[in-house]
């Protein structure tokens, strides 16, 4: 009973039908039983009634009854001038609550059933002989007692009838509903198998044997190991499609910073030779280099996000996060010296496992972001702690803060504030990647990332865990 409620009921119906029909059967044996007994039962009465009638005859007087020999419990009656008399009776003298019931009977061919007091259920054979009318009596005890029998048997019967169907089918059900119980973990371990991304495969099928075609659980197996080979086949598809974008991306950013660094080097060259050009040459000389200098950072965070998207490529080893953030917040000084920079980190080592230089790429985007998407004199303060099971860095800032619609979405790829602003704090290399790389390198070093922003006060927490114990 172990599989829920179907087989619960598959079973209550089945016992509860071989119910019905033992009693149905039952009911109809004792039916014909009683039938015939009866008949039996009027045989013997009319041949009684016709030889105590002939007797009487005989002896030109009313019959008599109760001679030795004649059946136990044998009623007799005549009728005389005055009414109902009774002549005799093999018990003894009853009194007038028997004989009432046996006034009333009207003479037939047929015997009836008729209940006296004291003496029971009789089938009784009522006669008009002559001007008598003679009322003979069997009683029914004995079919009454086989009929009890009978039914006690049967009764019997039934119970044991309905406790066999009970046990045989539930071993039925169970049995064939135990190939359900299968395909249900099957499923069950399909569902627990990673298939977001990557390279998945589905190894889990359900066994030959309960994909026969042949029965109906079978077909339904069958059809569930296409579905997982239909599944399998699509999750491999998109894989390939999605390995094959990464792997353009990650060849025509490569194929882009050759070209790109000749650009900056020819601008370079020519400015510097041709100081006599015209102003609005030089201006766009100073432009073409600005711009090919933004295109490489962006041609090298596109380069570095496909890298790492098609697996974690780390380089991960016991490192110093003190090192690395007090080199992080000393360039980001250098960088933006009209900002007020400030450290806060214990004394001991924190030790992360991780790639040192993707780390510190981590906390320099965060310092850029900081330097360049807040006015000038702003106060940004980084914090490095460790808790027991995870070294967390914070980057705070008072600044404007992040607009709210923006939050939501910060980390995702080419989200970017109002370019102008940016532009305005001396941000010109804007691109939108550098949050997105940020989040994509804390999460290959199974960490997280996030962020707090509200007007004059932004702070981005970066989790990583700690370097396990040599
Ligand atoms: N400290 C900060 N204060 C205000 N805005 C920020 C801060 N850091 C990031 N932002 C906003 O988040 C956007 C996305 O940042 P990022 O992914 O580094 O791209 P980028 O710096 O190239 O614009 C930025 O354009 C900016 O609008
Ligand atoms: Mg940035």
């Amino acid at each position: 009973m172990a599989h829920g409620t179907m087989s619960r009921r598959l079973v209550l119906r089945m016992t509860a039908l071989v119910a019905l029909v033992a009693i149905f059967l039952s009911t109809l044996t004792a039916l014909a039983m009683r039938q015939i007994l009866v008949s039996q039962l009027d045989t013997q009465l009319q041949a009684t009634a016709a030889r105590l009638v002939g007797q009487g005859a005989a002896q030109g007087r009313p019959p008599t009854g109760g001679g030795p020999g004649q059946a136990q419990g044998l009623l007799y009656y005549v009728q005389g001038s005055g009414g109902f008399v009774q002549v005799e009776d093999i018990r003894g003298s009853l009194g007038s609550e028997v004989s009432e019931p046996l006034e009333a009977l009207t003479p037939s061919h047929q015997p009836s059933d008729v209940f006296l007091p004291r003496l029971g259920e009789y089938r009784v054979l009522t006669t008009q002989v002559g001007p008598m009318v003679v009322v003979t009596g069997l009683p029914m005890a004995s079919i009454t007692a086989s009929m009890w029998g009978l039914i006690a048997a049967a009764a019997a019967l039934t119970l044991l009838s309905i406790l066999i169907a009970f046990v045989a089918a539930r071993s039925v059900v169970e049995r064939s509903l135990r190939p359900l119980a299968r395909l249900a973990t099957t499923a069950t371990q399909v569902s627990a198998l990673e298939l977001g991304s990557g390279e998945v495969a589905v190894p889990v099928r359900v066994p030959d044997a309960d994909a026969d075609p042949r029965s109906e659980v079978g077909q339904v197996g069958i059809a569930f190991n296409h579905m997982l080979d239909h599944v399998e086949g699509a999750l491999a598809a998109r894989q390939r499609s999605e390995t094959q974008v990464r792997q353009f991306v990650a060849d025509a950013s490569h194929e882009l910073r050759n070209p790109l660094a000749a650009i900056r080097g020819y601008a370079e060259l020519t400015r510097r030779e041709r100081s006599d050009a015209p102003p609005t040459t030089a201006h766009a000389l100073v432009r073409i280099e600005a711009e090919s200098a933004r295109m490489s950072s962006l041609v090298e965070d596109l380069l570095l996000l496909a890298r790492l998207d098609s697996g974690p490529a780390l380089a991960a080893s016991a490192t110093p996060l003190n090192q690395i953030v007090a080199d992080a917040v000393s360039d980001a000084r250098a960088a933006g010296p009209q900002h007020q920079w400030s450290l806060v980190m214990p004394a001991d080592d924190v030790i992360a496992w991780g790639d040192r230089y993707r780390l510190h790429q981590v906390v320099a985007n965060l310092l850029a972001n900081a330097r360049t998407h807040t006015p000038p004199g702003t106060h940004v303060e980084t914090a490095l702690t460790v808790t027991q099971d995870q070294a967390v860095i914070t980057v705070s800032d008072d600044g404007p803060g992040i607009p709210p619609e923006m939050v939501d979405r910060i980390f995702e790829r080419f989200t970017r504030g109002d370019a102008s602003r940016a532009r305005q704090h001396g941000g010109v290399q804007s691109t939108g990647l550098g949050l997105a790389i940020v989040a994509a390198v804390v999460a290959a070093h199974q960490g997280t990332v996030a962020v707090e922003s509200a007007p004059g006060r932004t702070r981005f927490i970066v989790r990583v865990p700690p370097a396990p114990l040599p």
